[in-house]
């Protein structure tokens, strides 16, 4: 595993929604450039950007039309290594996002694999052999794509309808038109995107997360064999460019660490339960104390059981794809989350804007495929001038309206002020990055979160010492008996801190504390 990752904390970047620097009211590259500073200052030390490739922008660039090439709207390919070495120049890793399992519908890949005749391209994608059979009910095949070739076939899709699938094969294949995940074509299709991989870690990129990584091989009800896949790709990277970071979207880290990702998320699908914690209406970190964590703490247990602490699972803080955490708690709640998020084993990832309270804008018409995400990817708000700084372009030209109401939070704002969620964040993050014991690769053992009603009380144990966590956001207190620990100093404690004298815990109401102990 990279070392980086040890201490990484990443931010991640819509790229189209953080700084707009030619005023046609859609975020850019020179825009990225021009804010390192700021995510310097809060204290990340790795980006994670969304895809900024040549697109027609159906599903926000995560269509890609040409992955050797930046989408003009956010500058060149030269902007995109002056990133990267800019960000070195700071200490900040980046990270781009590699969409393997489909491309855009425009793909100069796809119109060749579209003609009646035969060339390099013809098995690029998924098809069937006749125009009246659609693909249903294979597992990651999201229907077909007909009727727009001179071919004679339907095409298998991954997403949305302008997403035709990539062909890295089937497990188990059941028609003539299925090949095998090791058959030629198929072995091409990986190649090709290896390839790419190559193209941008040449140019200084540190490594890639990866969309829908579970989704490649189709029919693979067990995923062993895009499991196989993976780790092929994590071969290439081991023995070409060991510091690349690797970084999936799964959401089963059992399955995605033993493909070779170092990382996998959590996610707001699946069965982590994630979204108890921050997205329900009565998530755990709500004050109300209605919410719980001990389904999270019990999946969380059994994936570093099955991992055994091999690989990161990263718990974001939010991403593009799920609804601001404004949406369902308070500063002082979030406070709270953040401290929690903080002090968790894997990477951090805390979303664009979440540090500075973004709300979730409610109601907005889709952009880009968005749909009830949009609200999720508005722009940045900066400061106190037009657009909250953001650009300069005239209000209705930005890609999304931004939130409108009058008090809406904005980092210049939030800097200055010593009791801001920023301010907490980022006095979390160096107190992270200044104890070993809290970072990525500690282990962790809960002592209190596995029952319902349970605040969570969690020990983080590194080579170099101890620290208690003690998380406790409802409005009530606890006491309780925890022998074996003394205390040594605190780390940090919210407003209130939990205390451990005479082997007696007591937990404030809505406290965040860490301690170090022996
Ligand atoms: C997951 C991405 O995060 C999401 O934004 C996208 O729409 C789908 N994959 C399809 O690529």
């Amino acid at each position: 595993m990279p070392k980086w990752l040890d201490n990484a904390v990443f931010y991640e970047i819509y790229p189209q929604s953080f700084q707009d620097s030619n005023a046609d009211g859609i975020g850019d590259l020179p825009g990225i450039i021009r804010r390192l500073d700021y995510i310097k200052d809060l204290g990340c030390n790795a980006l994670w950007i969304n895809p900024c490739f040549d697109s027609p922008f159906n599903d926000a660039g995560y269509d890609v039309a040409d992955y050797k090439k930046v989408a003009p709207r956010y500058g060149t390919n030269e902007d995109l290594i002056l990133l990267f070495s800019q960000a070195h120049k700071r200490g900040i890793k980046v990270i781009l996002d590699l969409v393997p399992g489909h491309t855009s519908a425009q793909h100069p890949w796809f119109v060749e694999s579209m003609k009646c005749e035969k060339n390099e391209y013809t098995h690029r994608y998924i098809w069937t052999d006749s125009i009246w059979k659609g693909i249903e009910n294979v597992s990651s095949v999201l229907g077909s794509l007909r009727g727009i070739s001179d071919r004679d076939g339907s095409c298998a899709l991954n997403f949305f309808t302008s997403q035709p699938a990539l062909n890295y094969g089937f497990a188990n294949p059941t028609e003539s038109w299925q090949l095998p995940a090791d058959a030629p074509e198929a072995l091409a299709t990986r190649e090709a995107m290896k390839d790419v991989m190559r193209f941008w870690l040449a140019l200084g990129c540190d490594g890639f997360r990866v969309d829908m990584a579970f989704s490649l091989v189709k029919n693979d009800p067990d995923e062993k064999e895009t499991i196989a896949l993976w780790q092929d790709f994590r071969k290439f990277l081991d023995a070409e460019y060991p510091e690349a970071a690797f970084l999936s979207e799964w959401g089963a880290p059992d399955k995605a660490l033993r493909a070779g990702f170092h990382m996998d998320f959590l996610l707001h699908v699946g069965p982590s339960h994630y979204p108890e914690l921050f997205r329900t209406k009565t998530p755990f970190f709500s004050r109300k104390g209605t919410g719980n964590a001990h389904e999270f703490v019990a999946y969380y247990e059994e994936a570093r059981r099955i991992t055994g602490g091999k690989g990161l699972i990263c718990i974001p803080s939010g991403n593009h794809d799920m609804c601001r955490i404004a949406r369902h708690l308070d500063t002082e709640e979030r406070k709270i989350a953040f401290a929690f998020l903080l002090s968790m084993p894997g990477a951090p990832f805390i979303y664009y804007g979440d540090e500075v309270g973004l709300r979730h804008v409610e109601n907005l018409i889709s952009v880009e495929g968005g749909y009830d995400r949009t609200g999720a990817r508005t722009p940045m708000q900066w400061d106190s001038s037009p657009n909250a700084g953001f650009s300069s372009a005239s209000p209705e030209k930005l890609y999304i309206c931004q939130d409108s109401s009058p008090d809406r939070p904005n980092a210049e704002r939030e800097r200055t002020n010593t009791e801001s969620l920023f301010t907490e964040i980022q006095r979390l993050i160096t107190i992270r990055q200044k104890n070993e014991p809290l970072q990525s690769n500690a282990d962790i053992k809960f002592l209190l979160g596995h029952k319902k009603g349970d605040p969570l009380v969690y020990l983080r144990s590194g080579v170099s010492g101890k620290v208690l966590c003690v998380i406790n956001p409802a409005a009530k207190s606890f006491t309780l008996q925890l022998p074996g620990f003394t205390v040594k100093d605190t780390l940090y404690s919210g407003i209130v801190s939990a205390t451990l004298a005479k082997e007696s815990l007591f937990i404030p109401a809505e406290s965040a504390t860490f301690l170090m102990v022996d």
